[in-house]
């Protein structure tokens, strides 16, 4: 494969594309110039372009397809769903199910509440933490992405122009009102003492810490557990709530990060892998914290619907998916990540190259640069390193491994030892062309 002159059916399509969306986009994520390439079929882990190129997907839809594509288990109970109905205006068997899945493996959870994304899912746990409190603040990490919700994007993307000691809170979006940027505060990746003067400074009017343990876009270094520990004392004595966001870092292990961190959380947003390949979020946590949902004493103090929150197809193909995820799942999904990770480090180092690759578990991520990397500043690329990143992304894709445009990588059970190979190697090529052009 040559992108994009071997890809002259996605380039049709994109064409297409443009006249009805804006940029022919309707995913930011997904874009790349001069066009995207446009998927049409899924099996295990491998997914094929309208071209008939196959690729070995390593990003699996943005680490949400855990178990790849069309799986026998998750498809023989979304196809019983099918004929039964997609969606009522009731409630489901399937969603207590799915609940009891979820609050059995999570200690720290004693309800949940189903969403339709995990933005949605980090917009109610934040609501949550304020209707709980009464508080009109959070904090969040520099760099962290929690979706699209105005209060969780900020700090998103803040540039070096705009770094200050204590990270300032900087509009992601252009139109973010003044009050949201003054409601979040920002903190720089496992800094305690930051965090601790914040909380000391903010406390009265702090809702809740937003946190992902294993950030991705701030460079997926996972969180200190001496961090996490004197976070969730400061807060805890402060009055303010912890949420973790385990939208992605549910896929870490059989209890999340939260089981291998040892951190409970007052709230838990989850997304992704819990819906089986369907839209899907959830919150839960403590029943005292969770009760603001709660309509049986009249009006909640925090009321909230969605037509297609808790629909039995996610429901159900959730729990199919869950349930094939066993301890042994993550074993598995460890022992490849870590071969991954030697594996490229190796890499980096045979081609005198400067770089890194970090993660935990099933998930890892390329870093072209010679410093430590520690946070979303210690990672943020310069011109030569989104030059490099670049180059990467398309020796794989044209070597048929699919990986996010920004280095990020994420590994799924049907993987066999001889797909681990054949990643490693292609990264090893990819790595070399990189090497070749600024070696
Ligand atoms: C950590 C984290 N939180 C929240 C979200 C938002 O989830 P969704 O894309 O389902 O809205 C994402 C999506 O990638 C995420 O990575």
């Amino acid at each position: 494969m040559n992108y994009p002159e071997t890809s002259p059916e996605s380039a049709k399509l994109y064409d297409r594309a443009k006249a009805v969306m804006p940029g022919g986009n309707t995913r930011t994520t997904v874009y790349f110039d001069p066009f995207p390439i446009y998927a049409v079929r899924g099996e295990g882990c491998r997914m094929w372009d309208a071209d008939g190129h196959v690729y070995l997907d390593c990003i699996n839809n943005f680490t949400s397809m855990i178990h790849g594509y069309a799986t026998p288990s998750i498809n023989a109970v979304v196809r019983d769903q099918l004929a039964l109905g997609t969606a009522f205006g009731a409630p489901t068997p399937s969603e207590i199910d799915l609940a009891e899945l979820l609050v059995l493996r999570l200690p720290s959870v004693d309800h949940v509440r189903f969403t339709n994304s995990g933005t949605e899912a980090v917009m109610m746990a934040i609501k949550a933490a304020r209707a709980f409190t009464g508080r009109p603040k959070i904090a969040k990490i520099e760099g962290a992405y929690h979706g699209s919700y105005d209060y969780a994007e900020v700090s998103l993307d803040s540039t070096p122009d705009n770094w200050s000691n204590t990270p300032a809170s900087i509009a992601y979006a252009k139109g973010t009102p003044q009050g949201v940027l003054d409601d979040v505060l920002v903190l720089p990746w496992n800094d305690i003492a930051t965090a601790q003067a914040v909380i000391a400074e903010h406390g009265p009017q702090l809702a809740a810490l937003l946190i992902d343990p294993l950030p991705n876009r701030a460079g997926l270094i996972p969180a200190r557990q001496d961090y996490l520990a004197a976070l969730t004392k400061a807060a805890r004595a402060a009055g303010v709530l912890l949420i973790f966001d385990e939208v992605i870092s549910f896929r870490l292990g059989y209890s999340g990060a939260q089981g291998l961190l040892e951190v409970a959380p007052d709230l838990t947003v989850l997304g992704k892998i819990i819906g089986g390949g369907f839209p899907v979020g959830a919150v839960g946590g403590r029943a005292d914290v969770m009760s603001v949902f709660d309509p049986t004493r009249g009006k909640p103090a925090l009321p909230h619907g969605g037509t297609f929150s808790a629909n039995p197809v996610t429901m159900r193909a959730g729990l199919a998916s869950m349930q094939a995820l066993t301890p042994a799942s993550f074993e598995r999904l460890d022992t490849i990540g870590e071969t991954v990770r030697q594996g490229i480090n190796a890499a980096f180092a045979r081609h005198s190259l400067a770089g890194v690759c970090v993660g935990l578990g099933s998930l890892f991520k390329v870093h072209f640069t010679d410093q430590p990397v520690t946070d979303y500043r210690s990672v943020y690329p310069n011109a030569e390193a989104r030059r490099k990143l670049g180059i990467f992304h398309m020796a794989l894709l044209n070597r048929g491994i699919l990986a996010a445009g920004y280095g990020l990588f994420a590994l799924s059970t049907p993987m066999t030892d001889s797909d681990i190979t054949e990643i490693i190697i292609a990264v090893d090529e990819a790595l070399a062309e990189v090497s070749r052009q600024y070696g």
